[in-house]
């Protein structure tokens, strides 16, 4: 059969257009490996996204490797968001590959002992600074022209309340606290450079909840489900527009104050 000229247009570009149809939404989270990350990569997994799971040591998440078996759009990568030419070596390596959902979640504590006043551990604070503000920095950056060629172009950072400056109301946490403060207002800058261009940034935060990153307080103070709270943030995500790009706000609904 010979098809005219304009006929091999037309089904090239139904072909063309139904495959873009089906292309699914798709997802790079850090620190997906476990805690709240592993819950973002499972969850958007069992939503038919496409995930782009990183974890620092890919051998031993043994976790998202099963869950890698069960999705075959599920995918590890390796990444330390603190390694700036990995970050820019990984961003490379996925130029053309639209991204709808850079979920910055990777991060750390610092533990509590490490920030009391009199006795701060500088070295820990500059591993808190490097892996929860210039990570997050870093990777919106890095890739923004993923976020900017996909559909929902949303950037979104799991953020703390304890990083509000107004509700602060007892000495803890010095600089975990202060990275929180300095990566909404880092990412609070970014959204405005790219508002322009209908990327959102979504603020998120999970409140306290049961994952490593608890430990220390477990069984003292109540924390929520790492599967329950991530399933949350992931309805305020879906709900995000312009209007909350930059807007703190808490798994429950509540905006968090600066
Ligand atoms: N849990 C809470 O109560 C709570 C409350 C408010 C906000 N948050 C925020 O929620 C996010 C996730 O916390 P979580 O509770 O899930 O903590 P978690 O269970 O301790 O998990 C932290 C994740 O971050 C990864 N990570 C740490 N440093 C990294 C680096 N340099 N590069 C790449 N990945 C790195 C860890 O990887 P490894 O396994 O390699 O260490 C792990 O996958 C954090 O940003 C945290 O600040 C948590």
């Amino acid at each position: 059969m010979v098809l005219s000229r304009r006929a091999a247009v037309a089904m090239t570009l139904a072909a063309s257009s139904a495959f873009a149809a089906e292309a699914p939404t798709v997802a790079l989270i850090t620190g997906a490996n476990r805690g709240i990350g592993f819950e973002f990569a499972k969850q958007h997994a069992e939503r038919g996204y496409r995930v782009i799971a990183t974890a620092r040591d890919p051998s031993k998440a043994t976790d998202l490797q099963a869950l890698a078996k069960a999705h075959k759009l599920v995918s590890i990568e390796k990444l330390d968001v603190t390694d700036l030419v990995a970050i820019d070596a990984l961003a490379a390596k996925l130029k053309g590959t639209p991204i709808d959902l850079l979920v910055n979640n990777a991060g750390i504590g610092g533990g509590g002992n490490n920030q009391n006043f009199g006795t701060i551990n500088y070295a820990v604070f500059d591993d808190v600074m490097k892996t929860n503000v210039q990570g997050p920095l870093k990777m919106t950056e890095a890739f923004m022209p993923h976020v900017m060629a996909s559909r929902l172009k949303k950037v979104v950072l799991v953020t703390s309340s304890q990083g509000s400056i107004a509700s602060v109301n007892r000495p803890s946490l010095y600089f975990y606290r202060a990275s929180k403060s300095a990566v909404n207002m880092a990412l609070r800058n970014v959204a405005l450079a790219v508002k322009d261009k209908g990327v959102m940034i979504c603020m998120v935060a999970p409140g306290a909840t049961d994952t490593d990153f608890m430990a220390e307080v477990r069984g003292r103070m109540p924390l929520g489900n790492p599967a329950d709270r991530t399933k949350a943030m992931i309805g305020l995500i879906d709900k995000c527009t312009m209007e909350l790009t930059a807007v703190p706000i808490e798994w429950d609904g509540t905006t968090i104050p600066w």
